[in-house]
């Protein structure tokens, strides 16, 4: 298990900066090793891939042999650079990162859809698949969570789809520290609580984690 700094909110998985704690990554660990064989697995805010290494770690386990869809813009900005270096990993401002998550993540799993680039429009590249894992680490706040929830939920396989929303609790740390714009990132809990009847929560990661895990219940159809 890697090992935490809990200043700068960064942790490792095997060596790979993250910025997610350990205990995320077991369970993403323990999620994976539980795929059924109904979709793919995909992330959305991959960074250098620690989070899609746990994930795979367990599908792997489980004999998955479907693409994995990671999604990022992957171009290093000042707080990531600052993150990795507590890591001990040096990155350089505006380095592009897909070949370091493509190094980091394919000893784990070869078959890998790596795409490059803003999301929602970097969507339209998906093969369109049923989706079992979908992790979103990158939207927190609107038009980007409307739209790119709006864009994979149809694939979500009602009693077996696992949606992770890995900066659930992000508001709380922005209202903390009295941001302005807090309620902005409330964002996510509003989704879901709208759509109570048709997600079932999981697990939820307080603290550094602020992750929380959903099962898709039942169809959604959209106003
Ligand atoms: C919090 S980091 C992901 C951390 C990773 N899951 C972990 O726990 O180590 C968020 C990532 O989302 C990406 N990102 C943020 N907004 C994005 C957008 N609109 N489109 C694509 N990627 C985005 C950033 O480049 C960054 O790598």
């Amino acid at each position: 298990m890697g090992a935490i700094n809990l200043d700068m909110e960064t942790s490792n998985y095997k060596g790979i900066p993250a910025m997610s704690p350990p205990e995320v990554h077991q369970y993403l660990n323990e999620l994976g090793r539980g795929w059924t064989g109904q979709g793919v697995a995909m992330e959305v805010g991959c960074w250098l891939g620690a989070t899609s290494v746990a994930l795979l770690e367990g599908l792997v386990e489980a004999g998955y042999d479907r693409p994995f869809w990671a999604f990022d813009r992957w171009s290093a900005n000042g707080a990531e650079v600052i993150k990795a270096s507590n890591q001990k990993v040096p990155l350089l401002m505006g380095q592009d990162l897909k070949p370091v998550y493509e190094k980091n993540v394919s000893p784990t799993y070869a078959k890998l859809k790596m795409v490059k680039g803003a999301i929602p429009g970097t969507f339209r590249v998906y093969t369109r698949d049923s989706i079992e894992f979908c992790l979103f680490d990158a939207p927190k706040c609107n038009p980007v969570f409307r739209d790119a929830t709006k864009f994979v939920v149809p694939y979500f396989i009602p009693g077996v789809t696992v949606f992770g929303l890995m900066d659930y609790y992000f508001y709380k740390r922005k209202q903390e520290q009295q941001h302005a714009d807090w309620k902005k990132f409330l964002v996510p809990v509003h989704f879901i609580k709208k759509y109570s009847d048709h997600f079932t929560l999981l697990r939820e990661f307080s603290g550094f984690g602020m992750s929380a895990f959903f099962r898709y219940e039942k169809e959604i159809s959209w106003e």
